[in-house]
């Protein structure tokens, strides 16, 4: 492997790279429908206390470990404490967590894809725009979604852009397609703040968002939010692993998680600021603003009563797309390194064994709804959290005690005052609420 291919190259890129694997579908899709149901500013305030609280600590437990261990994220543990080699099975089930992953997300961003696609041809909207209806929405998303051929053509699509990008390495490959593309999903996320604010019932749509009511938090509330914390910034995934294994030494590890959570949080109140002025405006709130239909059946119901319906609808998804690309991309690499490393790969030949069985397993999940339910439920309700309960608890407990401090000073060359803070969330406070997230179904 080249130097190129170990390490990202600029200070812009490397955080480009992680927050376009941060702020993928969870922020734009998830958020709005998990905070309509919360109870909008409630619902907010939760979820940044959440990633405050939680988040950036086992963020950076796993920027710990991953730089420390310079290598894929089974590696890294026995890289780091060589005496406790059977940890490396909790990376083993970050990677195994991030190929299942991988399979049915790959299928989302199909879709992302294809409503592209229907938007620039059209077809979306085509004998729509005279008396838009949700129900004709619905009956399109059916058929683009689980119709038969059309998911299947734009999933595989989906994956060889992936597999092109991915043929291109850390620098060449990852880090130029987030430093073009975050810088655009930014400009497009802008453009429909402006647009919503700009609508007839903004306002109401605004104190929706911003004017908490804590009447409506209950505790799964509070657990949704945690979790929504914790999917939303890529934890347990072996994503931020494997990308930290790529900073330099002189990357400070504290500023790095702050940036990302910012944007991550960012994005998510962008997308509230987007969302609720829409649903308020159109009376579009009864349609049940949840899950799959928000994006793909209530927003081109928005879309179709803006002049220029074509050109909103393309704008909207691409963002999509791009949010589902550079996530998808993480995702996968976090399987192509293990392999390259573990199997002394080149990085071609890895790429081709990762990517022809996600490529094919994936063909098969856009055909079904039932493999791909399992997998989403599968991975986020159970092996996520494990496997992040696992990363806590080695850096808290099995790894050297210098782990986080070397890292997070930069072995000593700089200050850093939350390392006590740090520790205390990793051994104790974080395993015990993401325990909370994995047994609350049962509850
Ligand atoms: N933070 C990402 C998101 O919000 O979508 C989590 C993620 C999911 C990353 C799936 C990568 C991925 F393939």
């Amino acid at each position: 492997m080249s130097a190129g291919d170990t390490q990202f190259f600029s200070k812009i890129g490397l955080i480009a790279a992680t927050v376009g694997s941060a702020v993928g579908l969870g922020n734009i899709w998830r958020f709005p429908a998990e905070a309509q149901a919360g109870g909008g500013a409630a619902f907010l305030v939760l979820y940044i206390l959440c990633v405050l609280i939680l988040g950036i600590p086992v963020m950076l437990a796993e920027f710990s470990l991953g730089r420390a261990g310079r290598t894929d994220a089974i590696g890294s543990f026995s890289a780091v404490s060589p005496k406790h080699k059977k940890w490396s099975c909790v990376g083993g089930l970050a990677v195994v967590t991030a190929f299942l992953i991988a399979i049915f997300y790959m299928v989302v961003a199909g879709w992302t894809l294809e409503y592209l696609f229907e938007s620039l041809s059209g077809g979306l909207y085509s004998g729509n725009t005279a008396n838009p209806s949700s129900e004709v929405f619905a009956t399109k998303m059916e058929t683009y979604i689980s119709g038969g051929w059309h998911p299947l053509i734009f999933t595989v699509v989906m994956v060889l852009i992936n597999l092109a990008i991915l043929l291109g390495g850390v620098t060449k490959g990852i880090e130029r397609l987030s430093n073009i593309l975050m810088p655009l999903l930014f400009v497009i996320l802008l453009a429909f703040c402006i647009v919503s604010l700009t609508l007839p019932k903004a306002g109401e749509g605004l104190v929706y968002f911003f004017r908490p009511d804590f009447s409506r938090v209950t505790p799964s509330v509070i657990l949704s939010a945690l979790g929504q914390a914790f999917f939303s910034l890529s934890l347990g995934m072996g994503i931020l692993l494997t990308y930290s294994s790529y900073y330099p030494p002189e990357t400070r590890l504290v500023r790095t998680a702050g940036t990302v959570s910012f944007l991550s949080i960012l994005v998510a109140v962008m997308m509230g600021i987007i969302i609720f002025p829409a649903v308020m405006s159109f009376g579009l709130a009864d349609h049940g603003v949840a899950g799959t239909t928000l994006v793909f059946s209530t927003l081109p119901e928005v879309f179709v009563r803006l002049p220029l319906t074509w050109l909103w609808s393309s704008l909207f998804f691409l963002l999509l797309t791009i949010a589902a690309l550079t996530s998808t991309v993480s995702i996968a690499e976090v399987v192509i390194r293990c392999v390259q490393d573990r199997l002394k790969l080149s990085r071609r030949a890895a790429c081709y064994w990762v990517m022809v069985p996600i490529l094919v397993l994936s063909s098969v999940c856009s055909l079904s709804m039932g493999m791909f339910n399992f997998l989403d439920f599968l991975t986020a309700e159970i092996l996520l959290p494990i496997a992040a309960i696992g990363v806590c608890v080695f850096v808290g407990w099995i790894a050297p005690k210098s782990l986080l401090t070397n890292q997070l000073t930069n072995d000593g060359s700089i200050r850093s005052r939350i390392i006590g803070l740090c520790l205390f969330i990793i051994r104790y406070v974080a395993p015990a609420l993401i325990f909370l997230v994995l047994i609350s179904p049962l509850l």
